[in-house]
């Protein structure tokens, strides 16, 4: 093997060489897209029980009752990830499951699955990465306010806590929150996420409260465990302006600053973007101190980058009054989403040069395309194979270019519960027949195995 790995279907080279020896090569799920067994062993309903049980919400009324059964089939998923070769894995827990009131009690049984998984990713050498809020509140959280109140965040520092207490020993990689945009924005501005609400003055003290959550949670697992590696993980986006007309020129910077700044400033210490403050026009549930709380250094950060969005001025849309267009001629993956893995390299390098980012990992990326199941079994998957080539390439392009990039997880291990998309828009790198919860590697799983395996290859020659 060479120090670079071409894609006989596309020829796109992946500079292998710049990764670093002890890079993460990972797959990502999330507690509710895979685990089913919602009512097992103590776990209370989340807002996302609420939501998907709510006709209309979901594609075909899907629901994460059972989703991937992971819960009662985590063995055969850990060979799996042994079978691509990862050395890492991000899962979610579950709040709900751990402590199913909020606040209060904790639920032994909730605490030991996910006790009893990570002490089995370890035998199978596998790194845990662990996300402590992948969007399910617990619903009696929500029916006491959910995020938009502040408690909300104070109980969620000390679930963070709990879990922290439990597993830190063994647990060395924390995330708080994955995507705080998507609770807030999508969850309370758009609707079309739980909860559900299209409401921008609880969107926007929701993204704050999520924020000062994040904050208190970092400091409580720093304080548990000193040495732990705690991030966030943001989904950021490249924005493109529709037009070079002014109006269309200052709708791509609200944008940037509705998808990227809002989230990124406040941690590193910049405070709300007061442009943005401006646009939305809500008062921010602000206390002296807050601040500083939301910036509690951290370790590293997380990108999950999936598409670039393009934008032209909506001045009677809702907040931030842009409408997205579509830029002719670019592909598009099963989501509709644009493809342009020059995003990934161009906001690696902008959480390097703008935020000063000592470490960076992308903790998600990757695509949902229509499978085709051949008459033998196997699954061809050739459109999301070259978006796996064409970001890991550009992930390479940034490393080479300065960005400490420590590893990477592709999104994601199986086939899930895509939230409302349902269970129709596949992302896995390992395909699920739902109805008999048969598990098939496809082509992207097997060429996954194959990078990792280059990679190791060339660190054994380099030694
Ligand atoms: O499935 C989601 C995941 O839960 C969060 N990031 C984006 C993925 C694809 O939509």
């Amino acid at each position: 093997m060479t120090d670079s790995l071409a894609s006989e279907r596309n020829s796109v080279i992946i500079d292998l060489a710049a990764f670093p020896e002890d890079f993460l090569w990972g797959t990502a799920t999330s507690a509710y897209q895979i685990e089913g067994a919602v009512a097992e062993d103590g776990r209370s309903p989340s807002i996302w029980d609420t939501f998907s049980h709510t006709p209309g919400k979901i594609d075909n009324n899907d629901h994460g009752d059972v989703a991937c059964d992971h819960y009662h089939r985590w063995h055969e998923d850990i060979a799996l990830m042994r079978q691509l070769g990862t050395n890492a894995y991000r899962l979610s827990v579950a709040w709900p499951r751990v402590v199913p009131g909020g606040n209060g009690p904790v639920n032994a049984k909730g605490l030991d699955f996910y006790d009893k998984l990570i002490d089995a990713l370890l035998a199978a050498g596998i790194t845990p990465s662990v996300t402590l809020y992948h969007w399910d509140l617990p619903q009696v959280l929500q029916d006491r306010g959910g995020w938009p109140v502040r408690d909300t965040a104070h109980h969620f520092a000390s679930y963070a806590a709990v879990v922290a207490e439990r597993l830190g020993d063994r647990v060395h990689h924390w995330t708080t929150l994955n995507e705080p945009l998507c609770s807030a924005w999508i969850g309370h501005l758009e609707g079309k996420m739980a909860p559900g609400l299209t409401d921008l003055t609880a969107a926007v003290r929701a993204s704050y409260h999520l924020l000062l959550g994040h904050g208190l949670a970092a400091q409580a697992i720093h304080a548990a465990f000193p040495s732990a590696q705690v991030g966030i993980v943001n989904n950021l986006s490249t924005i493109h302006a529709a037009t070079s007309r002014p109006e269309d020129l200052d709708a791509a910077r609200r944008m940037d600053g509705h998808t990227n700044r809002w989230w990124l400033d406040p941690i590193h210490g910049r405070g709300f973007p007061s442009d943005m403050r401006e646009a939305y026009g809500v008062e921010l549930p602000e206390k002296s101190g807050d601040l500083a709380t939301i910036a509690a250094p951290l370790d590293w950060l997380g990108l999950n980058y999936y598409m670039p969005i393009t934008v032209a001025n909506d001045p009677t849309g809702p907040a931030p009054r842009t409408r997205e267009v579509p830029r002719p001629g670019v592909p598009r993956t099963g989501m509709d989403w644009e493809v342009d893995a020059s995003g990934i390299e161009t906001l690696l390098l902008r959480l390097t040069r703008e935020y000063g980012a000592r470490a960076l990992y992308v903790t998600e990326n990757g695509s949902a395309y229509p499978d085709v199941e051949r008459p033998d079994g196997t699954i061809d998957d050739p459109e999301r194979q070259g978006y796996l080539i064409n970001h890991l390439a550009a992930c390479a392009s940034a490393a080479r270019n300065g960005a400490p990039l420590a590893g990477y997880f592709a999104w994601s291990l199986l086939d899930n519960f895509e939230w409302a998309y349902g269970y129709d828009k596949r992302f896995g790198l390992v395909h699920v027949d739902y109805k008999t919860q048969k598990r098939t590697i496809k082509g992207t799983g097997h060429r996954y195995a194959d990078i990792i395996r280059a990679h190791a290859e060339r660190a054994r020659n380099a030694a």
